[in-house]
């Protein structure tokens, strides 16, 4: 029996094949139930006692290099196998490399732009380190007026003069000194504010501020120009109501409240069951404004208003915390892919 284990030894570490069919032979005759392997086990309980454990040692090597055999070549085999009706379409087009999503702030600022553009206005921008003469005077806040602390201004520490815009008002008046009216323009951008960071408040911020400069603009202008704006942005059902209110450079001033996009002003916590929440500040620009912008107030009248685009947003998609929009958080930004 020694000498048959050896043999086949032999003949197992000799054996080699590329083909399938000659692996399958092999198997069936050395490892399968009727094999020569299981067969010797089974004339195992012939061998005397004091050979049965140098004669089960060899065996047990026998059949673990014929199963070690058989193993490699299957894997060699199996790698080296190429099945021709296993490629797919090839003429589909390539898997593209998943680009990255929109933010919800540029998305919500573009709608913004589509719809105000719709109705003739243009796009203007400008510098978001400004003056104080384009931040503050020229929009009729008075030197040491205490009006200037509604906003918490960052000052360039070396020159008072100088700061970051608290607000895209300023960008108005740029245009305003530069051009005539007829004046459509919405100035979209970044602005900043020295407040404490939460979730409801940051010292970065964005706005999209609307001005209309002409001769006999009215009051009713602007309501209209609001509405048609709240119903293209929220919705065809959206409701606004103004209430009165106060801003240096706008004279009367209102803030728009729209009714609830949530609960459709039946009552919610996010408009904590009122069934408004304030999207905006307007009013008609105070002819103090217009004079220091080289536009004769007595000719023309004109509007204004502004919105924060954070704000607008977290309504929008009921995002509960400012901060996630300047984390960079994949999971969150993720999200927005289908809002494109
Ligand atoms: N500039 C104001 C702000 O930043 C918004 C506003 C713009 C209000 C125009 C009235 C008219 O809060």
């Amino acid at each position: 029996m020694k000498a048959k284990i050896e043999a086949l030894l032999n003949e197992v570490a000799a054996f080699a094949t590329d083909s399938k069919e000659e692996l399958e032979q092999y198997r069936l005759k050395y490892l399968s139930k009727k094999g020569i392997i299981p067969s010797l086990f089974g004339e195992f309980k012939n061998v005397a006692p004091e050979f049965r454990k140098e004669m089960g040692q060899a065996l047990n090597n026998l059949k673990n290099a014929a199963q070690t055999k058989f193993n490699e070549i299957q894997s060699h085999i199996e790698e080296n196998t190429t099945d021709d009706t296993d490629n797919g379409d090839l003429s589909l087009p390539i898997d593209f490399e998943k680009l990255g999503s929109r933010h919800p702030l540029s998305i919500v600022r573009n709608q913004i732009i589509d719809i105000f553009s719709r109705i003739g206005f243009t796009v203007s921008e400008g510098p978001e380190i400004e003056d104080d003469f384009h931040n503050f005077t020229a929009l009729n806040f008075p030197q040491e007026h205490p009006a200037r602390d509604m906003q918490d201004t960052f000052f360039i520490e070396k020159n008072p003069d100088i700061a970051l815009r608290t607000h895209t008002s300023s960008v108005q008046v740029r245009v305003m000194e530069n051009s005539k009216p007829p004046i459509r323009t919405i100035s979209p951008g970044r602005v900043f504010r020295n407040e404490a960071i939460s979730a409801r408040a940051h010292c970065i911020f964005h706005q999209v501020e609307g001005l209309y400069v002409d001769k006999d603009v009215s009051f009713a202008d602007l309501k209209q120009t609001l509405l048609y704006f709240a119903r293209e942005l929220f919705g065809e059902h959206t409701k606004i109501r103004l209430r009165p209110s106060y801003f240096p450079f706008t004279e009367p001033s209102a803030e728009m409240d729209i009714s609830c996009n949530i609960c459709g002003g039946k009552g919610c916590n996010i408009c904590k069951y009122t069934g408004w929440v304030e999207i905006l500040g307007c009013g008609m620009v105070d002819p103090n404004v217009l004079d220091n912008c080289g536009i004769n107030s007595k000719e023309y009248t004109g509007f204004a208003f502004g919105m924060g685009i954070e704000r607008i947003t977290m309504l929008k998609y009921q995002i509960d915390d400012i901060r996630l929009f300047f984390e960079n958080n994949k999971r969150f930004l993720k999200q927005f892919d289908a809002a494109l």
